[in-house]
C-alpha cells in the first residue's frame, strides 16, 4: 500500500500511526488493553498518560470511545509529550483520513490545539468540553522523561505510542519506562501496541505484570499490563 507521505515523521522515517483502521485500533490495543471503560466505570476523574502526541489521533479517538460509549459526567486528565510538535494544520491534515466518521470531533480537537500555541519547549493546557465530559489536556513539548518526572499525580492508564523499539529506542530506555512505573497508582495499567522482548522485559523491571491480547491491522499480539 502506498503511503500517504503526511503520515510519515521524517524524524523516525516512521508512520504517525497506521492507516488501516487506526481509530478501532486505539481503542482495541491501547484502550480495551488499559482497561478503561473498567475504570471509567469506578472513577469519576481519570488521569491518564501518552508518551508521543504525534497527530492526536489516540486522543481523537478517546474523545469518539467516551461519545460511544455513552460516558458522562467524567474529567479525563490527559498528560502527554511530544519532542517534535506538528503545526495545526498539518495535524488537520493527518486527521482528514477520519473526517468521513469523525469531522465534528477532528474541528473540536484541532481547534484546542490550536488554542496552545506552541513556540518551545513546556507545558500547554487547554480544556476540550465533550458536552458530557471534559478533558484537560496537559501537553509537555519536550523530551518523554522530562514530562515523565514532572508529572505532580500518577496516572491510572499508560498508552505507550513512541514508534517502535528499533526506529525509537530512546522510547523504551529502561530510565524512561522506571520512571513510568513510579508514576502509575497501584493497579494502574498501561498498553502498547508493541510486543518486542526488549519492551516487555522493560516494563517488567519497571514494576508491571504484562499479558498479551490480540493485535489490530494484522498484528497478531499487542501488549498491556499493570502495576
Ligand atoms: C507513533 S507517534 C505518536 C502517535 C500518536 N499517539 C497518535 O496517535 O497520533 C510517536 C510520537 O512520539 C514522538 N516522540 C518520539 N520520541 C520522543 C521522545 N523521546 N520524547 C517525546 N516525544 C517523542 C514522535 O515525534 C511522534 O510524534
Amino acid at each position: 500500500m502506498l503511503i500517504p507521505s503526511i503520515l510519515v515523521n521524517e524524524h523516525y522515517d516512521d508512520r504517525y500511526f497506521d492507516v488501516v483502521n487506526a481509530i478501532h485500533e486505539a481503542k482495541q490495543v491501547f484502550f480495551r488493553g488499559a482497561k478503561i471503560l473498567e475504570k471509567l466505570a469506578l472513577q469519576d476523574e481519570l488521569i491518564i498518560g501518552e508518551t508521543g502526541f504525534g497527530s492526536g489521533r489516540m486522543l481523537l479517538a478517546f474523545l469518539d470511545y467516551l461519545k460511544e460509549n455513552a460516558i458522562t459526567n467524567k474529567r479525563i486528565i490527559w498528560n502527554s509529550v511530544e519532542l517534535h510538535p506538528l503545526s495545526p494544520n498539518r495535524i488537520r491534515e493527518i486527521l482528514k483520513c477520519f473526517s468521513e466518521t469523525h469531522a465534528d470531533l477532528i474541528t473540536l480537537l484541532s481547534s484546542n490545539y490550536e488554542s496552545l500555541h506552541i513556540n518551545g519547549n513546556g507545558w500547554y493546557f487547554c480544556t476540550i468540553n465533550t458536552g458530557s465530559c471534559t478533558l484537560e489536556l496537559r501537553l509537555r513539548i519536550g523530551e518523554a522523561l522530562e514530562m515523565v518526572t514532572e508529572l505532580e499525580r500518577p496516572c491510572v492508564a499508560w498508552f505507550l505510542d513512541g514508534h517502535g523499539p528499533k526506529k525509537n529506542p530512546l522510547m523504551w530506555r529502561q530510565e524512561l519506562l522506571n520512571a513510568i512505573g513510579i508514576k502509575t497508582t497501584d493497579n494502574g495499567t498501561f498498553a502498547t501496541y508493541t510486543v518486542a522482548g526488549i519492551v516487555k522485559r522493560g516494563l517488567q523491571n519497571a514494576g508491571f505484570t504484562i499479558s498479551t491480547i490480540p493485535g489490530c491491522g494484522g498484528k497478531k499480539e499487542s501488549l498491556c499490563g499493570w502495576k
